[in-house]
C-alpha cells in the first residue's frame, strides 16, 4: 500500500498488551488518525498513558491520543489486573509518557474524524462504551464510519465467563448499542483470537532481532503469558487485538460469516456479556452452509471471524513489530 492508499482508522482501545501490538501493527500499515483510550484492563488514567508509552516506544508521537470514558455506560467497572498488571502494562521497562493528551475528549475525536475523513475505520478493542457514546451523542456518526472492526465476544465460550469474553462484559449496553447501530462490523472473536498465541518461540523470535522495541514486546509478552495463561492454560497470552487490525491489512488472514450477533444485556443471566450470534447457517466446523429457514431466520449484522491462518498472522505481526527501532 502507498502512503495515498492507506485505509486512514482510530483505534479505541484499553491497553493492554495485545493493545499495544495492535496499536504498533496499525501504525506500520494504516494511516491512523488517533488513538482513542477507554477503561478496560487497567483503569483509564492508566490506559491512556500506556497508548503514549507505546506510541513513544515506537516513534509515533505524530498519533494523537484521547482520554475517553472512565466507566461502562450502565455497570460497575471492572479491571483486569490479573492478566496485564496493576499498570496496564506491566513487563518492560517503560518510561511514564512525555507526550501530552490531546485537549479533547475521545468521545468528540471519534464524531470529528468521522466527518473529517472519508470512509474512516474505527477498530474497537475495548469495552465499547467510547464508540456507544459516539453513536449516541450524534446521530451520524453510525452512518458515517465505514466499519467497526470489533476485538470482542466469541462465537463459541467465553474468557470471563464460560459465556462472555471481556471487552463485552465489561460493558454489554454499549455492546448492544454498537451491534444495533448499522454500522457494517467485523467481529474478531475468542474462537479465533485463542488460537494465536505469543508462544515461547515467538518470544524469543522477537528478542533476537536484538532492536529495542521488538525486545521491550518480548518482555511485555513473558509477563502476559503468565496473566492470561493461570487462566488458559495455554504457554503464551493470546494475540487477540492484533487480529483484529490484520483484517483490515489483508483481509484473507481471517475468514468471516455474516451472522446475526445479539448482546446479553440482563444481569443476573448466566449468558450476561455473550454475543449471542446465530449460527445456524455454519456447518459444525463454522464453514457457511447458506441460509437456515427453521425456527425463523434473523438478519445478519456482523461478519463474524470463523478461521485464521495463525501462521500468516504471526508473520505479519512480526515483521511490523521487528521493522521498528
Ligand atoms: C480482550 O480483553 C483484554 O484483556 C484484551 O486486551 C482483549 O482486548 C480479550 O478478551
Ligand atoms: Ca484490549
Amino acid at each position: 500500500m502507498t502512503d495515498t492508499q492507506r485505509p486512514a482508522v482510530v483505534i479505541d482501545c484499553d491497553p493492554g498488551h495485545d493493545d499495544a501490538l495492535a496499536i504498533l501493527l496499525a501504525a506500520r500499515h494504516l494511516d491512523v488518525r488517533a488513538v482513542t483510550a477507554v477503561h478496560g484492563n487497567a483503569p483509564l488514567e492508566r490506559t491512556h498513558a500506556n497508548a503514549r508509552r507505546v506510541l513513544e516506544l515506537g516513534g509515533r508521537t505524530d498519533i494523537p491520543v484521547a482520554a475517553g470514558c472512565d466507566r461502562p455506560l450502565v455497570r460497575e467497572a471492572h479491571f483486569a489486573p490479573d492478566v496485564h498488571g496493576k499498570s496496564g502494562l506491566d513487563g518492560p521497562d517503560l518510561p511514564e509518557p512525555t507526550m501530552p493528551l490531546m485537549d479533547a475528549h475521545a468521545v468528540d475525536v471519534l464524531i470529528e474524524l468521522s466527518r473529517s475523513v472519508p470512509d474512516l475505520e474505527v477498530f474497537a478493542v475495548g469495552p465499547l462504551t467510547n464508540v456507544a457514546m459516539a453513536i449516541r451523542r450524534d446521530p451520524g456518526f453510525a452512518s458515517r464510519v465505514k466499519r467497526f472492526r470489533i476485538m470482542g465476544g466469541s462465537l463459541t465460550f467465553g474468557n470471563v465467563t464460560p459465556a462472555a469474553e471481556f471487552n463485552i462484559w465489561a460493558d454489554p449496553d454499549a455492546a448492544h448499542i454498537v451491534f444495533g447501530a448499522g454500522t457494517p462490523i467485523t467481529m474478531v472473536g475468542l474462537n479465533v483470537t485463542m488460537q494465536s498465541l505469543a508462544t515461547p518461540d515467538r518470544r524469543d523470535q522477537l528478542r533476537a532481532t536484538g532492536r529495542r522495541t521488538a525486545i521491550a514486546f518480548a518482555d511485555m509478552l513473558d509477563f502476559y503469558a503468565i496473566g492470561e495463561g493461570q487462566y488458559s492454560g495455554l504457554p503464551g497470552g493470546a494475540l487477540h487485538d492484533p487480529m483484529a487490525v490484520a483484517t483490515l491489512i489483508d483481509p484473507t488472514i481471517v475468514t468471516t460469516a455474516p451472522l446475526n450477533v445479539q448482546v446479553e444485556t440482563a444481569r443476573g443471566s448466566v449468558a450476561y456479556g455473550m454475543t449471542l450470534c446465530d449460527g445456524r447457517g455454519l456447518d459444525a466446523a463454522f464453514r457457511p452452509r447458506g441460509v437456515y429457514t427453521q425456527g425463523g431466520a434473523t438478519t445478519p449484522n456482523a461478519d463474524v471471524a470463523t478461521a485464521v491462518d495463525d501462521a500468516r498472522f504471526w508473520d505479519l505481526l512480526f515483521e511490523a513489530i521487528a521493522s521498528y527501532a
